[in-house]
């Protein structure tokens, strides 16, 4: 049984003093039981408060981005040792949003997944079709491009700390959502791509979210999907109540 996971993505949102009133929300309102796995990731200057408030809670906290080197003259980045310092264990990587506006390449996206490997570090990783990609039917074609060219290269054990995140890129921030029907489709696909490359045994055991508009109201029918384990939520993510009903909607799976 693969454990479901919700977590959220705040983006660019929130201040110090924000972030804090959220996470204490948070931690009112969610309790797993155990069934599902939490994680918000909040921005670098808001993670080690994060790390602090939710120490012996079920909340993990990730960080939305890292650099590929250790150290050195990259000026505005964070590497894998500063986040572990502060107690952060993941990091979402290859986020549309900075494969868009921050020209992160798959040859990028393949360094930073190595460099997650290298330090042990869970890589939440996304991957998602553009609307011209899916009109043209080449949707499948692009999320295994990405796959192929970023992650492949690592070896098998890697996968333990690999979830992936198929974010249809139309979908995200839109309102508009991927049917269940669309994301189990594409969901079992990435699936079988892995057992192709890795075989049926890690591909039944990674982890696959869905992202892209999953609110209260559609999240049960996503995550019944049976290739569906969860979501990475954006905006939803955002407010206390939203989000604990989606951590309510995965756990009555
Ligand atoms: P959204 O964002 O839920 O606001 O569509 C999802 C994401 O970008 O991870």
């Amino acid at each position: 049984m693969r454990k479901k996971i919700v977590a959220g993505n705040w983006k660019m949102n929130k201040t110090l003093p924000e972030a804090e009133q959220l996470i204490k929300e948070l931690l009112n309102k969610i309790n797993t039981e155990q069934k599902v796995e939490v994680i918000i990731a909040p921005a670098f200057v808001n993670l080690p408060l994060a790390v602090e408030l939710t120490q012996n809670s079920d909340i993990e906290v990730a960080a939305q981005n890292m650099h590929f080197e250790d150290a050195g003259a990259y000026t505005g980045e964070v590497s894998a040792d500063m986040l572990k310092a502060i107690g952060v264990e993941q990091v979402i990587l290859g986020h549309s949003e900075r494969r868009a506006y921050f020209n992160e390449t798959d040859e990028v996206l393949k360094k930073k997944a190595h460099k997650a490997y290298e330090k042990s570090m869970t890589n939440i990783f996304c991957v998602g079709e553009q609307l011209d990609d899916r009109k043209a039917g080449k949707h499948f074609d692009v999320v295994k491009s990405q796959l192929q060219k970023a992650l492949f290269d690592l070896p098998l054990q890697a996968y333990k700390k690999i979830i992936i995140a198929y974010e249809p890129v139309w979908a995200i921030g839109t309102g508009e959502t991927a049917t269940p029907e669309q994301a189990q489709e594409m969901h079992a696909f990435i699936r079988e791509t892995l057992a192709k490359k890795y075989g049926q045994d890690l591909a039944n055991n990674v982890r696959i979210l869905y992202g892209g508009s999953v609110k209260p109201g559609n999240a049960a029918d996503i995550f019944s999907q049976p290739d569906v384990d969860g979501g990475l939520i954006g905006g939803a993510s955002l407010k206390a109540g939203d989000f604990d009903a989606i951590v309510e909607a995965a756990k009555k799976l």
